[in-house]
């Protein structure tokens, strides 16, 4: 496969060190009704059995999706090494597993009745020929659903201050990191609200986007949080010293927010976005 921008270059170094970090980061996180981001996605599409997984990672999503029985699953990613961990996964061994683009999707016209993607699509640059390829590959009909990240919650909503605090770290972190420890400028904003992303799927052929933000939990003892939190991309290029820095002062800064039991309450918002191919 050729990689054709220094962010998809960028994404393949960091999964071949980290393949499974969304995963491991993520997928403990609960909406208010206890579902998981992935199992929120995965409620989206039930009934469709042609399912996609649009930079599907180490295929978590896809091994929740394999639960329904008589699905023809596929996923495509960038990431070798992260295909390789959900190539692992006895669930799905007849799924297709394809290392490639969503901008060059290796599959034919009509071939899925969905596509999902979590965590993905906001990553993706030429975004217009992703939605054009989505498109192709999906039947009249055919629906897609994806999360997007929306960042920390309210103030109001328990939890979303020590995401808060640890982006407001993370932020300073940079602010004072040489250029070349910074990581490329991701994918297209448009696809962090619903208005973009409309802009974005319409002309290839989508009705109006379905929109929902959904705070997800993610509080548990201090060292989890910190795993969680510190997922990011950003921190990827920084040294060792840094990193260990900014695990330390995290630690200090919610210690006062800290329950008896030790529960540091951490919550941050996903976008839930479903839009139907007219
Ligand atoms: C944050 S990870 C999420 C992985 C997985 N969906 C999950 O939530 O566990 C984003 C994934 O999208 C993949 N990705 C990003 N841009 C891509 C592109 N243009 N084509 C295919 N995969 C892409 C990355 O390689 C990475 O595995």
């Amino acid at each position: 496969m050729t990689t054709t921008a220094p962010q998809e270059a960028f994404l393949q170094a960091f999964h071949a060190e980290y393949p499974a970090v969304t995963a491991e980061a993520f997928g403990r996180g609960h909406a208010p009704d206890g579902r998981s981001s992935y199992a929120i996605l995965c409620d989206r599409v039930v009934g469709s059995m042609r399912v996609l997984d649009l930079g599907c990672g180490d295929g978590l999503l896809l091994e929740l999706l394999a639960r329904s029985p008589g699905r023809q699953l596929a996923g495509v990613d960038l990431s070798s090494h992260s295909l390789a961990l959900a190539r692992r996964r006895p669930a799905l061994s007849e799924a297709k597993l394809e290392e490639g683009r969503a901008q060059e999707l290796p599959f034919a016209d009509d071939s899925f009745d969905a596509c999902v993607s979590h965590m993905a699509l906001m990553l993706m640059s030429d975004i217009e020929q992703v939605a054009a390829e989505v498109a192709r590959v999906l039947s009249p009909g055919g629906v897609l659903a994806c999360v997007v990240g929306g960042g920390a919650v309210g103030g109001e909503a328990v939890g979303g201050e020590a995401y808060e605090r640890f982006l407001t770290l993370l932020r300073r972190t940079i602010e004072e990191t040489p250029a070349e420890r910074r990581i490329p400028a991701l994918g297209d904003r448009r696809t962090r609200g619903r208005e973009g992303l409309d802009e974005v799927l319409g002309p290839a052929g989508f009705a109006a986007v379905d929109w929902e933000t959904i705070p997800i939990d993610l509080s548990g003892p201090v060292e989890q949080v910190w795993a969680a939190v510190s997922s990011l991309y950003d921190l990827g290029p920084l040294d060792r010293a840094t990193v260990e820095l900014l695990r330390k002062t995290f630690f200090v800064e919610v210690r006062d927010m800290t329950t008896s039991d030790g529960v540091v309450p951490c919550a941050f918002k996903i976008h839930l976005a479903t839009a139907r191919l007219r």
